[in-house]
């Protein structure tokens, strides 16, 4: 949600925070940075990182060390009051903060009677529960542990003391913070590695209920009792250029065309030399589950109902896929024989790791397909599979999405070969050719934009039908098109959409067909008239041999549990141009937040 970032070293602070800001922001309505060194400087503006950066332009703030935060507001309106960093009453100690406190209310009325309080946020009382106790007579670290052992709910934070430019205080509790490794004389802490990929690519994990003194030279990990902790490095291989846009005006497009990239990356990643699955030693120990329960949010859910169709076909496993918030308050009866595959590009999305910790804790195993090495699912699942996509930037989820998509196909692939089954799916091989197919896709990238203004440009609610796997794609089809242009997108199973929304049909309302699956291409085209005679405005999507004249886009023909690899590539773009037709800000949707850490 919000996003937040700790530098000491030797760079300059301000622009050091201020790069690894951006990087998050398309998590923020209002930022602010605290920079240490004669004291320290705080500044803070509603709006974007630009904003902030464009009001602190004449300031020399030449300082090595500070903090900077992004917010996404949860209490109190966006506003510069609201904003992070907050301050303690003398202004000694300054604080960012992601996640929401469940006890200020109490704690203020406890320890802080007499303190009025500047802003509407919980972050304020925690800073000034640090000088409370400072005052009671306790070092900085003493009396910042103190206060993490009091506070109840979610949290990351950084601390700075205007006194010692010398020291940051990190503390992570059920909100991502990540410590960055610097090369010199230099450390980092951030809510995200991309946030730090352009000082060090040498990451340490921070866990729950954890804080961590960092210096120039040092960083010392200790749990909420001060017993200090041993910690391993670990590299990340994405390197600076994979958070720029390049020569692309947005991430969005920019993510989109690297898909073909990817899939021969995870190709790459999962084959061995003489060409058979290696899916990672510690898979060999699973046991074959009876049954799967994938559990996931948003886009990855999407790419869970491919899965399913995957794992069922391919690894014969029956398989349920369910929404992590739904899941949540509602467990269904789960056999006593399954395995646990959490999907997140993040992993670290709360409904799902608030799932995960509930099947961890009754004793299921779990399996994480994930983009984020080092994120809450990689580290604490039994099973990790990376989706080897590299960072997204945009909002809208593209290439997590068919990486995902792609990752599922391998583990139903091992899982066949794991009981000797004929798959009658040659993984690879098929993979490689929805790669190039993805390629040819993208040289129509003028057929997308004229589908996005013929079709959307009136900004009209729309419908994207079809059946089995087409009916998941137009799911995410919907999706992308609603978060990235705001236009009322809506996919639905062809056969249903007689039993109600046809209603909704008027003259011009743009639906968009999707047909690959030559089972149950003449009853999709007995749809089609249906909704041509009253009036719908019809784009149809059909794969190669069962395309007919007046269809508006030919698809190449895949394997067909793949067809969600290519058919979702012309929604993406038609989501791309018709966002930027109706002048959106394509890689940041409003009120979107690319990891959502709280429930
Ligand atoms: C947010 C993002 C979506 C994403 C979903 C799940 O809603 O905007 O793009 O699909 O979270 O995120 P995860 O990181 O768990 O895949």
């Amino acid at each position: 949600m919000s996003g937040l970032v700790g530098y000491i070293g030797e760079r300059n602070a301000k622009e050091t925070i201020l790069e690894g800001l951006k990087k998050l922001e398309y998590q923020g309505d209002s930022s602010g940075i605290a920079i240490l060194g004669n004291g320290v400087a705080v500044y803070k503006e509603k709006g974007k990182i630009q904003d902030l950066e464009q009001s602190i332009q004449a300031e020399k703030l030449t300082g090595t060390a500070g903090i900077g935060h992004t917010r996404w507001a949860t209490r109190g309106k966006p506003n510069r009051m609201n904003a992070h960093p907050h301050q303690s009453r003398s202004g000694r100690f300054v604080l960012v903060h992601n996640g929401m406190v469940q006890n200020d209310a109490e704690l203020k009325k406890k320890y802080l009677p007499e303190v009025k309080l500047m802003s509407e946020t919980d972050t304020e009382v925690i800073v000034q529960l640090v000088e409370y106790f400072q005052h009671q007579g306790m070092d900085v670290e003493k009396a910042f542990r103190r206060v993490l052992n009091e506070l109840q709910g979610t949290f990351s934070l950084v601390l700075v003391d205007a006194q010692d430019p010398d020291t940051l205080y990190a503390a992570k509790n059920k909100s991502p913070l990540v410590l960055g490794i610097g090369h010199g004389h230099e450390n980092m802490v951030a809510s995200n590695t991309m946030a730090m990929i352009h000082v060090t690519n040498q990451f340490k994990d921070l866990r729950d209920k954890e804080y961590v003194i960092l210096s120039r030279d040092a960083v010392e990990i200790k749990d909420f009792k001060g017993q200090k902790i041993d910690r391993q490095t670990y590299t990340v291989n994405w390197d600076a250029s994979s958070t720029d846009k390049g020569n692309y005006e947005h991430f969005m497009l920019k993510e989109i065309d690297q898909q073909p990239t990817v899939l021969r990356n995870i190709i790459k990643e999962y084959r061995n030399k003489d060409g058979q699955l290696r899916a990672g030693d510690h898979l060999d120990h699973m046991h074959i589950p009876k049954r799967i329960y994938i559990v996931a949010c948003g886009t990855s859910y999407h790419a869970g109902l491919a899965g399913k169709r995957l794992l069922e076909q391919v690894a014969r496993i029956p398989t349920e896929v369910h929404i992590a918030s739904e899941f949540l308050y509602g467990q269904p009866l789960i056999e006593a024989d399954s395995l646990f595959v959490f999907i997140s590009q993040s992993g670290e999305t709360a409904d799902s790791v608030g799932v995960f910790n509930n099947m961890k804790q009754l004793g299921h195993p779990t399996l994480a397909v994930t983009n984020v090495e080092g994120s809450t699912l990689y580290r604490e699942a039994d099973y990790t599979l990376l989706t080897h996509a590299g960072p997204e930037m945009a909002g809208a989820s593209t290439k997590a999405y068919t990486a995902q998509v792609a990752v599922m196909a391998i583990l139903s692939t091992y899982l066949a070969e794991r009981q000797s089954l004929q798959t009658g799916l040659d993984v690879f091989y098929e993979l490689q050719k929805v790669s190039r197919a993805m390629e040819t896709l993208q040289g129509l990238k003028d057929q997308a934009k004229q589908i996005a203004h013929q079709f959307l440009k009136g900004g009209k609610s729309c419908f994207f039908i079809g059946r089995q796997l087409d009916h998941t794609v137009c799911l995410e089809g919907a999706l992308k098109l609603k978060e990235s242009s705001y236009i009322q997108a809506e996919g639905y199973a062809a056969g249903e959409f007689k039993h109600g929304p046809i209603a909704l049909i008027e003259e011009g309302t743009p639906v968009f067909v999707l047909i690959t699956d030559e089972s149950t291409a003449s009853i999709m085209r007995n749809n089609i008239q249906e909704l041509d005679s009253r009036g719908a405005n019809i784009c149809v999507l059909a794969a190669e041999g069962i395309s007919e004249p007046g269809d508006a886009w030919v698809l190449p023909k895949v394997h067909p549990l793949l067809t969600p690899l290519v058919t979702v590539i012309p929604l993406q773009l038609i989501a791309y141009y018709a966002a930027l037709a109706l002048g959106r800000e394509v890689d940041k949707p409003r009120h979107l937040t690319k990891s959502v850490t709280m429930e």
